[in-house]
């Protein structure tokens, strides 16, 4: 498939909540999908949301693997998640130097809740759910937080933590 362009910040598809993905095994579905993946790799994403191609989906993609360039952080295997719902296990929240693939450049310090319970569909429509902590549960956060219409700025709770990457002194960092 092919490597689509990303919506930038200020685009009206990323303020809008996705739709739920209502028919699973469709051509529409399993080639938006590989067009997700091609997109994620090319640009070395941790994870994309679909709203991010302009198809408004509630339908996200995330996974890592051992990268130099993300030292401290657990690999995560790629996943699909469809229609996700999440639960938030501890009330604990942790903050983090978060990037986007429509914010290219920047960086923001991010609070997010540590440890969560996420449940949606693969692609073929089965149901799974799965316990996450740390940075794997930060990429869910943020990815479903697409599909909500939300960017991570929103959530960002001082903005002088919010900056063009080559200018912030930051050594954990990733795009999603
Ligand atoms: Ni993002």
């Amino acid at each position: 498939m092919s490597v689509k362009q990303v919506l930038k910040m200020g685009h009206p598809l990323l303020k809008c909540v996705a739709e739920a993905v209502t028919e699973f095994n469709t051509l529409e579905l399993d080639n938006l999908i590989l067009d997700m993946l091609d997109t994620m790799e090319a640009l070395d994403g941790a994870g994309l949301a679909a709203p991010q191609i302009a198809i408004s989906k509630k339908l996200v993609i995330f996974g890592i693997n051992q990268n130099p360039r993300y030292p401290n952080i657990e690999p995560i295997a790629t996943t699909v998640l469809i229609n996700p719902e999440i639960t938030i296990i501890d009330e604990k929240i942790a903050s983090a130097w978060e990037g986007c693939l429509s914010l290219p450049g920047m960086r923001g310090l991010v609070p997010r809740s540590t440890s969560i319970k996420y449940t949606g569909f693969d692609q073929n429509g089965n149901k799974f759910e799965t316990f996450a902590t740390d940075f794997h549960a930060r990429v869910v956060l943020h990815e479903v937080d697409h599909l909500d219409g939300i960017l991570y700025p929103e959530r960002i709770m001082d903005l002088k933590n919010f900056g063009y990457e080559d200018q912030l002194l930051i050594d954990n960092e990733y795009s999603a």
